[in-house]
């Protein structure tokens, strides 16, 4: 038998300029994550394959499935990155604890785990950079034109400094971040939300392209202050990239209500993370303010908070 698990993630900042070139920093959120079991099946007939996800009521053996679900798919692109499309029966069995459509990445989360778990158990293990790729082919058939940013922070399950078309660059975090994860429970379409800043971009390119460089220019001085160890700094700048996504129309009433009130309980910044428009914001907190923060986001309406902590 085999598990592999992989983490959820957040974005401290860049979301969407990364889609159009510019950087962006994301971390994994461990707290919550996607698990996968492979089990040799033994008594079961040759060829076969069961697959099986509860959380989205998907079983059945894998011949029978949809090809392009991306259940079947990753297992599928595993199988002949690795060369052995014809395994001995097996088993697979996919859960996972990442809130699903709240921007923490869960749909990338899942195949990571299953990339990982499957090419561990037939004796080819794949390596990061590999099971990213495997995991952005499946994103793009269900998410159009991703920067490839979750599937990479996913799969490393480190801090990613990260421009798309890129490996990811390693950093240095000098002081741990203590974050604060709310959700508002509104379900987020990614491809909506980055539709919708494809055509505002396409009517207004310049006003788009000047909101993607300052972004790009928060998230440069970011690395440095996350290098630092500057979390005020940094929280500055993610309460700034906040506003920046405001402008271009991916946020909402519950995630400034959210981004608000953990200002008000006193954390260094907040911002939304992911696609918006719904999903999860989050708060960069002082050690000693995380909680009250927490508690601040359920009283403003938070539908689940997580704390997390980014370097020891
Ligand atoms: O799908 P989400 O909510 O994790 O958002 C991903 C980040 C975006 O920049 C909005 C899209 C992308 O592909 O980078």
């Amino acid at each position: 038998m085999t598990l592999a698990s992989a983490p959820g993630k957040a974005i401290l900042l860049g979301e969407h300029a990364v889609v159009y070139g510019r950087p962006a920093i994301a971390v994994p959120v461990w707290e919550v994550a996607a698990q996968a079991e492979v089990l040799d099946d033994p008594g079961a007939p040759p060829g076969s394959f069961w697959l099986e996800a509860p959380a989205i009521e998907l079983a059945g053996d894998l011949a029978a499935l949809d090809p392009a679900h991306p259940l079947p798919r990753i297992v599928l692109d595993t199988l002949h990155a690795i060369g052995m499309e014809k395994p001995a029966p097996l088993r697979l069995c996919v859960t996972s604890t990442i809130p699903i459509a709240s921007g923490l990445g869960s749909g990338a989360a899942v195949s990571v785990a299953i990339a990982r778990a499957l090419s561990q158990h037939l004796g080819v293990p794949l390596d990061p950079a590999q099971i990213s790729a495997l995991a952005f082919a499946v994103e793009r058939i269900h998410h159009g034109t991703p920067s490839g940013i979750d599937n990479t922070v996913v799969a490393y399950g480190q801090p990613v400094y990260f421009c798309r078309d890129k490996p990811p660059a390693p950093f240095r975090v000098g002081a741990p971040l203590c974050l604060v994860l709310g959700d508002t429970g509104v379900p987020v379409s990614t491809s909506v939300a980055v539709g919708g800043v494809r055509e505002r971009r396409r009517l207004h390119p310049v006003t788009y392209e000047a909101r993607f460089d300052a972004i790009g220019a928060l998230v440069e001085e970011g690395r440095e202050r996350i290098e630092a160890g500057l979390p005020a700094e940094l929280g500055n700048l993610m309460s700034r990239n906040h506003a920046l996504l405001q402008e271009i129309g991916v946020s909402s009433a519950a995630l400034d209500s959210l981004v608000q009130a953990a200002l008000e309980t006193g954390a260094w910044g907040a911002k939304l993370s992911g696609a918006g428009l719904g999903g999860t914001m989050l708060a960069l907190a002082p050690p000693e303010r995380q909680e009250a923060i927490g508690q601040a986001l359920l009283r403003a309406g938070a539908v689940q908070i997580l704390a997390t902590q980014v370097g020891s």
